[in-house]
C-alpha cells in the first residue's frame, strides 16, 4: 500500500480564522469531460476534508463561500443541483458535527433559500450552537454589499429607536450589525483556481487579512495546500497600518 506523503510542517502561528473562496469546480469537471455538477459534487468532498484538516491544524474558525448572491444567475439546473448537494451535505454532516464538536453557522440571506434547506440549516445550527472549540461558517446567499446594506438598515433602525447614538462613529459599534459580531475577522483569505479576485466576499471583515491565491482547483485542494497557504501567511508581516519598525521590539 502506498504511504501517504505527510503535509509540510506549519512554521509559526496558525491563523485563527481562515476564509476560503472555493473556485474551480467547473474547470475541474470540464478538464475530465464531466458535467459541472460532478465538479461541485467533488467540491463537497473537499469541503468535508478541509473542514477537518483546518481543525487538525489548529484553526478556530473556517468560513467557506458556498453560494453567493450572484450565483442565482447561473443556469437553473446548476442552481438546483447546488441546492440538492447542500441538502445532501447537511443531512450527512449533522451527526458528524455533533460527534466532532463542530459549531456550525451561516452568513448570508438564508431566508431566501428553499424551505427544506432553511430547516436543515436551523437544525444543524441549533444542534451545534453550544460547541466552542471550532466553528464552521458557510456563506450561503452571501454578498458583502448585501451584508453592508442589511447592517446599515438595522443600524438606522436602532438609531431611530434610540438604542444607538448617531454621534458614535466607531467601527466597533457599527460592525456589530454585520453578520459576524461573534466571530474574529479572517486572518487569511485563500482563493483557489488561480483567480485573483475577492468577488464580494467578506469585504469589511477582510480589511486586514492576508490573501493567498493558489492555482489548485477546489476539488483538488488538500491538507498540503492548506498547510502551504498557512506557511505563506507566516512569511508575511501584518502591520495593520503601522511601520515595520514599530512592530519590532527594540532591545536597548
Ligand atoms: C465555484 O466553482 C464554486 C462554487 C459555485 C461555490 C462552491 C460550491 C461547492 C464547493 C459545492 C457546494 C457546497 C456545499 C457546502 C454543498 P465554479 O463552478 O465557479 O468553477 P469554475 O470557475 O471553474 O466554473
Amino acid at each position: 500500500m502506498a504511504e501517504s506523503i505527510p503535509p509540510p510542517a506549519v512554521l509559526g502561528p496558525v491563523p485563527a480564522h481562515i476564509a476560503i473562496i472555493m473556485d474551480g469546480n467547473g474547470r475541474w469537471a470540464k478538464a475530465r469531460g464531466l458535467p459541472r455538477l460532478e465538479g461541485h459534487r467533488r467540491g463537497v468532498e473537499t469541503v468535508r476534508t478541509t473542514t477537518f484538516a483546518a481543525r487538525d491544524l489548529g484553526v478556530k474558525v473556517l468560513t467557506l463561500y458556498a453560494f453567493s448572491v450572484e450565483n442565482w444567475k447561473r443556469p437553473q439546473d446548476e442552481v438546483g443541483g447546488l441546492m440538492g448537494l447542500l441538502e445532501y451535505y447537511l443531512k450527512k454532516e449533522l451527526a458528524t458535527f455533533v460527534r466532532d464538536r463542530v459549531r456550525f453557522r451561516t452568513i448570508g440571506r438564508t431566508a431566501d433559500l428553499p424551505a427544506n434547506i432553511q430547516k436543515l440549516l436551523n437544525d444543524t445550527t441549533a444542534a451545534t450552537q453550544h460547541f466552542s472549540d471550532y466553528t464552521l461558517v458557510l456563506a450561503l446567499n452571501y454578498g458583502a454589499r448585501t451584508e453592508v446594506v442589511d447592517a446599515a438598515r438595522a443600524y438606522a433602525a436602532a438609531v431611530a429607536a434610540g438604542r444607538e447614538n448617531l454621534n458614535d462613529d466607531s467601527w466597533s459599534t457599527f460592525s456589530r450589525y454585520l453578520t459576524t459580531p461573534d466571530l474574529p475577522d479572517p486572518d487569511l483569505v485563500i482563493r483557489t483556481s488561480g483567480e485573483t479576485r475577492i468577488s464580494n466576499f467578506l469585504l469589511m471583515q477582510a480589511a486586514y487579512a492576508e490573501f493567498v491565491f493558489t492555482p489548485t482547483l477546489w476539488p483538488d485542494f488538500s491538507k498540503a495546500d492548506l498547510t502551504a497557504a498557512i506557511a505563506d501567511y507566516n512569511r508575511r508581516e501584518r502591520r495593520f497600518g503601522l511601520t515595520s519598525e514599530q512592530l519590532k521590539p527594540t532591545h536597548r
